[in-house]
């Protein structure tokens, strides 16, 4: 079966002044199709720099991340990055990143405006999709009609519009209390059942982690364990 994602013994330097920081150390894992999956450490740990990786937001300093079977990201140049991200990997951030001057639908929309879909088909897959994540009755409301959950849930309508095979989603409910945060993370779960979605999110709250099917934990840049949950 072909992997998702491997990454293989990837280190991640970055220099400060006279000292580097070593951000990640020989990291290699391997992420199938439909897992679900969650990466948990402490503040600073490396989270999002694996994130980062994975996400072709950047490059490992030495070491190699291949996606989706064959794409070598080092090997990528910057037009063959942005449509690999554009059309296979759908992101979820901390602060939602929802554009406050557009509403549900727009907002859930703008990525197939991007790919140039047709606008009949656009309005027929966002309202769908609006739907099922529970939000139809607010889908004329701007991002500050809302609440956090809310709005969160939106950015995860947004993620998935485009039918990606990957959604990365770092510290999706950092901004959300416990059990908001758990009901978006139960919407990741439903929409990882139903459209066979990798999902990979990054926490440091132990609390969320226990919803993942496989918790992989990061400390001072390697991870110190991976398990499947049963
Ligand atoms: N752009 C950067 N420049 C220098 N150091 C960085 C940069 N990004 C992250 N780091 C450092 O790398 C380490 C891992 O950071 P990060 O991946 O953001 O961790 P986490 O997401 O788990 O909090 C930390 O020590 C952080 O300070
Ligand atoms: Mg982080």
């Amino acid at each position: 079966m072909s992997d998702i994602i491997l990454t293989d013994k990837i280190c991640k330097d970055y220099s400060l002044g006279t000292h580097t920081v070593h951000a990640l150390v020989d990291v290699t894992l391997r992420v199938s199709k439909s897992e679900f999956l969650c990466i948990v450490g402490p503040s600073g740990s490396g989270k999002t720099t694996l994130l980062n990786m994975i996400g072709c937001l950047d490059v490992p300093t030495s070491g190699k991340v291949t996606m989706f079977g064959g794409y070598d990201t080092s090997q990528l140049d910057d037009r063959q990055t942005t449509l690999l991200r554009r059309d296979r990997i759908g992101f979820i951030f901390q602060s939602f990143n929802l554009l406050p001057v557009l509403n549900v639908l727009e907002n859930v929309g703008l990525p197939l405006e991007l790919q140039r879909v047709p606008r009949p088909e656009i309005e027929a897959r966002v309202a769908a999709l609006v739907e099922e994540v529970g939000l139809i009755e607010f889908a004329r409301h701007r991002p500050d009609e809302l609440s956090g959950g809310q709005r969160q849930r939106v950015a995860v309508a947004r993620a998935l519009i485009t039918n990606p095979q990957l959604v990365l989603a770092d510290e999706p409910t950092a901004n959300l209390d416990h059990d908001t945060g758990m009901a978006v993370l139960e919407l990741m779960l439903e929409m990882n059942r139903a459209h066979g979605t990798t999902f990979i999110f990054s926490t440091h709250d132990p609390k969320v982690m226990g919803i993942a099917k496989r918790i992989v934990t990061v400390e001072d840049g390697r991870i110190k364990e991976d398990r499947n949950v049963a």
